[in-house]
């Protein structure tokens, strides 16, 4: 079985459990994984007739949502979800994460701070011991256009390790988020031990920096599927 089917099994688990005629505002994460859930979660509302609204984490989102027929809603108009659910790029034993491969974890870390509950679906691949064991790519940080290169040498400065200014494809200039800004990504030491609290507020403290892809203390559950199609779940 291939990945895909790693991350369809995490999302269709997470769904079945989390999803029900008790819920009504939900959040819907972004990336890959996220694309099975929502097709589970429309399955369910036209099967069991649920009154569901949904609140997008990125433009991506937002178009799923509205490909698979259920109702949109925004942070504007629910400042309070019954659960959201969405992908990771890596999660420790501590339960820190690191989010934002897509760039959107500005308004993930919104919608997840609004939710009661905050579920996340992966492939077996995204836990591991420590951040940086399994993903090499750093942490993503998304910062103001203005800012990019006076907070790449600051976080280079206070942290260490190297800042990447991310690039579209052909290399034609920043990426820009669904917010307009740039994203960079903060390759650290992984060899060394951080504090990742203490980590992720001093680069909040940087001025320039929007919002960070570590998500502390944040993951109610987790669902982590694997080649088999076997999920294993982690609270
Ligand atoms: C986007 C994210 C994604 O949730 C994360 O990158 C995981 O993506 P995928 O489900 O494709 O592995 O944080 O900003």
């Amino acid at each position: 079985m291939s990945v895909d089917k790693a991350k369809e099994s995490a999302a269709i688990a997470a769904v079945n459990e989390h999803i029900n005629h008790n819920v009504h505002v939900i959040g819907v994460g972004s990336g890959s994984t996220i694309i099975p859930a929502v097709k589970r979660i429309a399955e369910m509302v036209e099967k069991d007739k649920l009154d569901l609204i949904c609140v997008p984490t990125s433009l991506q989102a937002r178009e799923l949502i509205l490909s698979h027929g259920l109702k949109l809603g925004s942070l504007v108009e629910y400042q309070e979800l019954d659960v959201a659910i969405d992908g990771a790029d890596e999660v420790d034993e501590q339960f820190n994460c690191i989010k934002g491969g897509g760039g959107c974890q500005t308004q993930e870390k919104l919608v997840a701070i609004c939710a009661k509950k905050f579920i996340v679906v992966a492939d077996e691949k995204k836990w591991s011991t420590n951040l940086g064991d399994k993903w090499k790519k750093g942490v993503p940080i998304e910062v103001l256009p203005i800012a990019y290169k006076i907070t790449k040498k600051e976080i280079e400065k206070q942290l260490g390790g190297e800042v990447i200014v991310r690039e579209g494809t052909g290399k034609v200039g920043p990426v820009l988020t669904d917010q307009g800004n740039f994203i960079l990504d903060w390759k650290f030491d992984s060899s060394k031990v951080f504090n990742w609290s203490d980590v992720n507020q001093q680069l909040k403290l940087i001025p320039g920096v929007v919002e960070t892809g570590l998500f502390i203390n944040m993951i109610s559950k987790a669902y982590f599927g694997n080649n088999d199609g076997n999920v294993q779940v982690k609270v």
